[in-house]
């Protein structure tokens, strides 16, 4: 293995702040992802855990602290000892390093499924229209929907365009991965194949970050639970730990509601 692969997706978030509207709903977050590691994020709603994930890829700047990928800020770079927000193409280029896929899946309506996956590759010169081609019938194929790669999104089930949506987040080769309660807007029925996906790309080692209410999913797939209440980290362990030994009361209250 190379240097460059050990480091892959390490991603440091150190005493974020971030205020809508002079209301500060992330007060102070500090995490740490190592390279390889998957972690849930919990918490309930309004907590801030979608605006954690969005300043990890930059839709979202910070108020204050930073947040690295490998060491490098994706948003920003340092000068004179002062961060300076990046050019917008610049920002385009680094946030490739990390994909995120959302809840309603935000594929292209008017594009079919391998149209979705190679858009950003080619859009971002990154590989020729076949090359794009070539990875992109391996990607639909890693997500079971080889045989789906010419149906446009409203011909497909949820289920189906989620994992439409997660190849299309790997067609960029990201360092880290992050998934923002991606079955949540499924039937129930659909959940198992989008989890199965994301089980798959734990075990391959990528770096996930996923925002989920499947409680028992993160118990199984998480290295690490983190559960988030009012703009900070309030818990952080194990799955066992958290899940089945809370410390913090919040937390004792968010698994009751969620276990129902
Ligand atoms: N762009 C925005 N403008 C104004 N307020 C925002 C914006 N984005 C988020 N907020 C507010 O920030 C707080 C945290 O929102 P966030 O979406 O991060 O919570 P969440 O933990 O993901 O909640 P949920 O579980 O409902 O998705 C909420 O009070 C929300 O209304
Ligand atoms: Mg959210």
């Amino acid at each position: 293995m190379t240097a460059a692969t050990v480091t892959r997706g390490l991603v440091d978030i150190r005493n974020v702040h971030k205020s809508f509207h002079g209301t500060e709903v992330l007060r102070g977050v500090d995490l740490t992802v190592q390279p390889g590691e998957v972690v849930a994020l919990l918490g309930p709603s309004g907590s801030g855990k979608s605006t954690l994930l969005r300043t990890i890829n930059h839709l979202e700047t910070v108020d204050a602290g930073s947040v690295t990928v490998d060491g490098e800020f994706i948003g920003y770079e340092l000068r004179h000892g002062k961060l300076h927000e990046l050019r917008e193409r610049e920002i385009l280029q680094r946030r490739t390093q990390v994909g995120i896929v959302f809840q309603n899946f935000h594929l292209f309506p008017h594009l079919t499924a391998i149209e979705n996956v190679i858009e950003a590759p080619i859009a971002l010169k990154r590989l020729s229209k076949s090359d794009a081609l070539e990875l992109a019938r391996g990607l639909l194929d890693r997500v079971g929907l080889a045989h789906k790669a010419d149906a446009y999104p409203r011909q497909l089930s949820g289920g189906q365009q989620q994992r439409v949506a997660i190849a299309r987040a790997l067609a960029l080769q990201p360092k880290v991965l992050l998934f923002d309660e991606p079955t949540s807007a499924l039937d129930p029925e659909l959940v198992g194949e989008v989890l199965d996906v994301i089980r798959d790309l734990a075990k391959l080692g990528t770096t996930l970050v996923i925002v989920t209410h499947e409680i028992g999913f993160a118990r199984e797939v998480a290295d690490r639970v983190v559960f988030l209440d009012d703009g900070r980290v309030i818990e952080q362990g194990s799955p066992d730990e958290v899940l089945s030994r809370p410390r913090h009361p919040r937390t004792r209250e968010f698994l009751a509601k969620v276990l129902g």
